[in-house]
Parts: structure tokens; C-alpha cells; sequence
């Protein structure tokens, strides 16, 4: 865990993002707004719930693709990492917005009559057999209650709580929402004869969330194959995994060794130190952090862990395992056998004192 970790946790950087996060989301409600009001006059104005609801279900379905595209565009490219940093602050501000939309929806189109307005929603429209007539509305609910379920266990309290896989399973339930969602706006379309920008939002951004994926995927599979050739050596169980001069100073990288899970390797103060490539918080991957302040710092939420022994810097106590690492040259070689959470192991220092 991070030094800088305090229980309720605010710090300038998350003031920052969520100011950012805001913002963009004012700004696209107004433009949504003035544009509905501008573009459809007289005849075929809107009315100011029907358009308050479009601009909010949109902008609901455009930050969950923001959402979804932050993970693998980190994953191509390290300049990203700073927006997947308190992600989880995305998400809460997609339910509150999402939850707009439906609000205004149930209360437009069910609550005008004695049937209590969510059970109308569920029970105006059965046609589930027919394509053109399918209950949309009822798959923006069943997303909703998901956004909603990810949302309220969003705090680290239930990380701990329901244990890192648990959480993590139910947080995956994320793509079952989009999936969902582009069903509820696709069929939606079908319907309500919308406008051709909103197929093409639709597509686009089916075409765009898949893609990054499957680049991301591809790339992570290709260095896996790699690490997969590596075999121990004739002496033992030491293993070639890379050269020093592939990792600049107070920097990391993640390879991959055959029957071995990733491992994290990472160069400071002319020595080079191997730990579990898992970050002890979510998972995150550490070798695409960086050394500061001496400590292996994760790239997705800061947690920290010195280099030499796996363990968190007091006051904190988490511990991750390291590996035994050895230098043959500038070759790096590491005995793939994971040490236990905690263990202390010598840094392998580099001997001609290029210290990058
Ligand atoms: C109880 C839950 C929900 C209900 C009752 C509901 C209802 C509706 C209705 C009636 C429409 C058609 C509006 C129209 O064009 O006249 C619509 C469209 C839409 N909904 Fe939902 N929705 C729900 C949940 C959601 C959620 C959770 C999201 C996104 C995160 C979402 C995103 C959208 C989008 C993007 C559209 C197309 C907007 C447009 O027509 O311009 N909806 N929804
Ligand atoms: S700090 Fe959250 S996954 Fe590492």
C-alpha cells in the first residue's frame, strides 16, 4: 500500500481527475442541450424532459465506452495510465448519470397512470418474441442494476470484504452491462426511428471498445508465447529473461517465463529486483510501474512495495513475493520460483556502474 494511503482518499490528483470528470460532463449536458434546442425548432421541437433524457442517457452510454477503452489503451500505451488512476470514480459518475436518464424515462413514459411506474415499466410490454416491439426499456433497467451493484461496492471496504476474485468477478459484470446497453439503444433505435448519429454512435463504438480489446489481448498473448520459450539453463534453475539495458532507471518491465506466472523486474539505483508481476491491491500489473521513493509503485491505484523484500513501506503491511535474480553481464537472469510474500533477496547489482 502506498504511504500516501489514507482511508477516506482524497489527495490533489483525485480532486483533479474528478474535477475534470465533472466538468466534461456539464459541458456535454449543456452542448447536448443547446444543440436539441438549436437543431429542432417549431414543429419538431423536443421537450426539455425528453431532451434532458437523451443528453443524459447518452452521455451515460459514452463514459461507460470511456470506461471500458481506458484498460486496454494503458495496456498499449503508458501515457494512459494516469486516466485508469481512480477509474472507479468514472463508473460511480456513469451510474449517478445513467440513473437520470432511467429516472426520467420511468417518470415520462409510466408515470402518468395508476400503475405504480416500475412495475408498469416491467409489465406494459411483454413482447419478448418480436424484434421490432422488444421490451428495450427492461434491458436499461437490468444494466442499471448492475451499474448500481458496481457502484455501491466500489470502496475498497468491500475489496476486502467479498476478497480480491470475488470483487473482481462481480466488477466484470461490467460487459454484461454494455452488452445490455447496446441491446436497450440498438432495439431502442428500431422503435423510436432515431436519428442515423445515434446507429452510428452505437457501431462505432461496438467497433471501437471490441477492437482495443482484441490489440490489447493480441499484444499480451504475443508476450506470453515469448516468455513461454524461456527454459532454465543448463545450471539449474536460472532462467535469461532480458538485458539491463532494456530497463531504464527507476523503471520496470514484466516478462514471462514457461510454467511460471508473470513476473515483474525493475531497475534501481544500479541494481536490478524481480517481485510478482500482481500488485497485493486489484492485481494491477507492477512491472508497468515505476521506482518511486525507493518503492515498486502500481500503475493502476499507487500501492507501494520495496523492491529488495516485496513489503509495503510501514506503516502498511502488505507483502508480495519476489524472486531470486542474478546478472551474467548485462544478461539478467532469475530463478522462477516464486520466494514467499516478504522475502528478502539480494538486488543483483550492475557491475560497470551505468546507473541509466
Ligand atoms: C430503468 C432504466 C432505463 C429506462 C427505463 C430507459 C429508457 C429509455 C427510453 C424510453 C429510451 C428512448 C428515448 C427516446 O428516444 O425517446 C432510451 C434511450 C436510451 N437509453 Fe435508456 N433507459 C434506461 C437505462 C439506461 C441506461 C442505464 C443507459 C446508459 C448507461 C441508457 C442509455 C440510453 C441511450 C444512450 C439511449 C438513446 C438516447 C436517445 O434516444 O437519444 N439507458 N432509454
Ligand atoms: S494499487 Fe490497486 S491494483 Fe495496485
Amino acid at each position: 500500500m502506498s504511504v500516501g494511503y489514507v482511508p477516506v482518499q482524497w489527495n490533489r490528483h483525485k480532486r483533479i481527475y474528478d474535477a475534470c470528470t465533472l466538468g466534461g460532463i456539464a459541458a456535454y449536458l449543456a452542448a447536448f442541450f443547446l444543440a436539441g434546442k438549436a437543431l429542432y425548432r417549431g414543429a419538431h421541437a423536443i421537450s426539455d424532459p425528453i431532451l434532458a433524457m437523451r443528453a443524459l442517457g447518452t452521455c451515460a452510454y459514452v463514459l461507460l465506452h470511456v470506461i471500458l477503452s481506458i484498460g486496454p489503451l494503458a495496456r498499449l500505451d503508458r501515457r494512459f495510465l494516469p486516466l485508469l488512476y481512480n477509474r472507479r470514480h468514472l463508473g460511480v459518475a456513469t451510474f449517478f448519470v445513467a440513473l437520470g436518464h432511467a429516472a426520467i424515462a420511468t417518470g415520462f413514459y409510466h408515470g402518468f397512470g395508476i400503475v405504480n411506474p416500475l412495475l408498469s415499466l416491467l409489465t406494459s410490454n411483454t413482447n419478448y418474441s418480436s424484434l421490432t416491439a422488444f421490451p428495450f426499456q427492461v434491458l436499461g433497467l437490468l444494466a442499471l442494476a448492475i451499474l448500481f451493484l458496481m457502484a455501491a461496492t466500489s470502496h475498497d471496504f468491500w475489496l476486502k470484504n467479498l476478497g480480491a476474485a470475488a470483487w473482481k468477478r462481480l466488477h466484470m459484470l461490467v460487459y454484461a452491462a454494455y452488452a445490455l446497453l447496446v441491446m436497450h439503444v440498438a432495439l431502442g433505435i428500431l422503435q423510436t426511428q432515431r436519428q442515423a448519429w445515434l446507429t452510428t454512435l452505437v457501431v462505432v463504438g461496438v467497433a471501437l471498445v471490441a477492437s482495443l480489446h482484441t490489440i490489447a489481448g493480441l499484444r499480451e498473448i504475443a508476450h506470453d508465447v515469448r516468455g513461454r520459450r524461456r527454459t532454465p539453463r543448463g545450471d539449474g534453475s536460472w532462467v535469461d529473461v532480458g538485458c539491463v539495458d532494456e530497463i531504464a532507471e527507476n523503471r520496470g518491465c514484466t516478462v514471462t517465463v514457461a510454467g511460471s506466472e508473470r513476473i515483474a523486474l525493475f531497475r534501481h539505483g544500479g541494481c536490478i529486483s524481480a517481485t510478482t508481476n500482481i500488485c497485493a491491491h486489484q492485481g494491477g500489473p507492477l512491472g508497468e510501474g515505476k521506482i518511486i521513493d525507493g518503492c515498486v509503485t502500481c500503475p493502476w491505484h499507487g500501492w507501494q512495495y520495496r523492491p529488495a523484500d516485496g513489503q509495503s513501506p510501514p506503516p502498511f503491511a502488505e507483502k508480495i513475493a519476489t524472486y531470486r535474480v542474478r546478472l551474467a553481464g548485462r544478461r539478467i537472469e532469475i530463478d522462477p520460483q516464486p520466494l514467499p510474500p516478504g522475502t528478502a533477496v539480494e538486488p543483483a547489482r550492475i557491475e560497470d556502474g551505468k546507473h541509466g
